[in-house]
């Protein structure tokens, strides 16, 4: 535990001012979960306090101490959360002096450094948690690709730059199959690599097959690569590097989206980015952002109200015209 050493300054012109000093952190705790744990991050007050008397707060802290995100409060019976962690982190309050909290669902985005704060009035502590989020089996995701110009665009050399162009390859029939069976469903034909065209179904309705007809892969057979035009599906493998939501204080047109991940040392994300995030890292951010292709998505993978209420999604807006001032941006960096 690192203990916060206080004093007060008082400056002539100003009233007082409280200067904390920090002694340097012990080493802080390492704690390990896999995607989509509940975890909890350990911290303890010193003994002999009142619970209810204590204030706890829970903070992220970024790897160089600048940007810290608010986690949880807790004041007496008042507890707020706050961000990405509304509503999935609680203290865990097994005893009076337990200050640990419980994050459900972890993504990878979660992880990092953690601080606890635990202020008595008497001796203030300070604690650091590292989170460690390791990847479950998951290797892959398959997504529907349509451009721009609209559904059934693509001949199958078409196909594969589009999804080249989105950070991606054209999946394989066992890749576009074990996606139905985790649940994929949709109702567009596209090219896989094999030059098939096929479509998967897991909830049938009339015009995508019939609604009396069983649940799987529609299949339109091999096609002509040349003549004939589907959309596509393709499949992005684990992010090398790290998607996130760019925190700037306006939104952006399109050349202004590409410039802003630029200048923080990034490119503006792919579709390809966007789903392996969502699929393969759990990330969830209820904000539409602009992508390369020039369309605007936001991934959602904890559905609530107001964000993909009903399912686990990475949410299409719309192709908007590249001008409109309405969005932010998702960047990826290598
Ligand atoms: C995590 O906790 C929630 C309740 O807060 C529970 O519904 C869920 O099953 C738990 N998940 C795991 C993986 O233990």
């Amino acid at each position: 535990m690192m203990s916060l050493q206080c004093i007060t300054i008082i400056f002539l012109t100003l009233a007082g001012s409280v200067y904390c000093e920090m002694t340097s952190p012990s080493t802080p705790i390492k704690v390990k979960a896999e995607l989509g744990d509940n975890v909890t991050l350990p911290c303890r007050a010193p003994n002999s306090n009142l619970y209810g008397s204590l204030r706890i707060k829970w903070i992220k802290v970024s790897e160089d101490e600048s940007v810290t995100e608010d986690v949880l409060l807790s004041m007496g019976l008042h507890v707020k959360t706050y961000g990405s962690f509304e509503d999935r982190v609680f203290l865990q309050g097994s005893d009076d002096n337990d200050a640990s909290i419980i994050i459900d669902d972890v993504s990878m985005d979660d992880m990092g450094k953690y601080r606890c704060e635990i202020m008595n009035g008497v001796e203030d502590v300070m604690h650091d948690v590292i989170l460690e989020v390791e990847n479950g089996p998951a290797q892959g995701v398959v997504f529907p690709y349509s451009p721009h110009h609209g559904r059934y665009n693509l001949n199958f050399e078409d196909a594969v730059q589009a999804c080249i162009d989105q950070g991606a390859v054209v999946a394989s029939f066992d890749q576009l199959y074990e996606a139905w069976k985790d649940g994929l469903d949709w109702c567009n034909a596209g090219w896989l690599s094999d030059g098939t065209v096929q479509y998967p179904i897991t909830k049938p309705r009339e015009p995508c097959g019939g609604s009396s007809s069983t649940p799987g892969l529609r299949s339109y057979g091999r096609q002509n690569k040349q003549s004939r035009r589907f959309d596509v599906f393709c499949h992005a493998s684990l992010l090398k590097g790290r998607f996130y939501w760019l925190v700037q204080p306006e939104r952006l047109t399109y050349d202004e989206a590409v410039q802003a991940c630029i200048d923080d040392g990034a490119e503006i994300a792919k579709v390809g980015h966007i789903f392996a995030a969502w699929k393969l890292e759990g990330y969830d951010r209820c904000d539409a952002g602009w992508l390369a292709d020039g369309s605007v998505r936001y991934p959602i993978s904890r559905p609530r109200k107001n964000c993909s209420p009903t399912e686990s999604a990475v949410r299409f807006v719309s192709f908007p015209d590249k001008q409109v001032k309405s969005y932010g941006v998702y960047c990826y960096k290598e």
